[in-house]
């Protein structure tokens, strides 16, 4: 693995991988002797945060993650304080970010840029890998990683993510992370996946045809409380007001695709809840404290996941790995 573009760099193995890295990192940094020991790691390499659209947790993460192991970063948020006012070109900046920096993570409102940056770094002397921290209404690939993550903690004494009926609800034609995690959920063999939205926002044809080409079960639907009794897990999402340029989302009543205390009656005691956040008013805060809702546990996992993946891009999982048993008694 060299950059992180799309989510179809993981296969198997590697989600496996990333799932029991993260675990050993998160257990090592319990511990002081673990945790210098991660800073030591990588104190020579830096990298870029170039995040050109709005984020909170995906920035936050990402930025600690590098820390955790001694990466210094650096951070672009805003184009106006950069030389892209003075008509620097989008791949003029971007090869001179990797003029200093030796990991381009990065985050932008349109689709696509992401590759053509890797598209660029593979075309010059000195390539450093990029990271889709978050491209438009494409791919949000490490998001989708800790969803996986969450999905097979929660699941862990359960048989696991394959088998799962899992729902995924909102607006699912804008948002990203749903279009990642089913890039990954057709790795667990017998997982039955649920959209469940309004029809002018269902899920895009492109991921329904990725769905069938690969064997991914998936049915559609627009009404939540037939479903909510059937499913192992829902993952909820907000209207991409972002993308609504056309103000689309306001002609249709997004009310229905909400969970509350009522949802919360009617879904098995098993069930899990997930988020990738912010949220709106899909998810009501009266349940943050039902042992089901998974989403703030979904966000810290977000930090030790992005923590294993940096590890594995900048090659020091596997000394990790070799150093854990040190730290496991601690
Ligand atoms: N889930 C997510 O990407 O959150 P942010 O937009 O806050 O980074």
């Amino acid at each position: 693995m060299f950059h992180v573009v799309t989510a179809d760099v993981f296969d198997r193995p590697l989600l496996d991988e990333l799932c029991g890295l993260t675990t050993v990192t998160r257990t090592m940094a319990k511990s002081r002797e673990g945790l210098r020991f991660l800073q030591e790691l990588l104190p020579t390499r830096r990298a870029m945060l170039y995040f050109t659209q709005p984020s909170t947790r995906t920035f936050l993460s990402m930025n600690n993650a590098c820390h955790i192991l001694g990466v210094r970063t650096s951070e672009i948020r805003n184009p106006d304080v950069s030389s892209e006012v003075k008509g620097e070109t989008f791949e003029d900046s971007i090869r001179t970010f990797s003029s200093y920096v030796d990991l381009i993570i990065m985050r932008t409102p349109q689709a696509g840029y992401a590759a053509r940056a890797a598209d660029l770094m593979d075309a010059i002397p000195r390539p450093v890998p990029v990271v889709n921290a978050g491209s438009g209404k494409d791919q949000h690939p490490t998001q989708a990683l800790l969803d996986i993550y969450t999905l097979e903690r929660s699941f862990e004494n359960d048989g696991g993510v394959e088998g799962k009926t899992i729902g995924m609800m909102g607006d699912l034609r804008r948002g990203r992370t749903v279009r990642s995690l089913c890039r990954l959920l057709r790795h667990y063999p017998g997982v039955r996946l649920v959209f469940i939205s309004p029809p002018a926002f269902e899920m895009e044809p492109d991921i329904k045809a990725y769905l069938e080409a690969h064997g991914t079960a998936y049915r559609e639907t627009d009404n939540l409380s037939d479903c909510l009794p059937e499913l192992d897990a829902i993952y909820v999402t907000r209207v991409q007001s972002e993308h609504d340029l056309e103000n689309e989302s306001s002609q249709v009543d997004f009310s229905r695709y909400s969970v509350g205390v009522d949802e919360l009656r009617r879904m098995k005691p098993s069930a899990v809840i997930m988020h990738p956040l912010p949220r709106g008013p899909e998810l009501r805060p009266e349940i943050d404290g039902d042992p089901r809702s998974m989403y703030w546990r979904q966000e810290r996992n977000g930090l030790w996941m992005r923590v294993a993946l940096i590890a594995t891009v900048l090659g020091v999982a596997d000394e990790i790995r070799a150093a854990a048993p040190r730290f496991a008694a601690l």
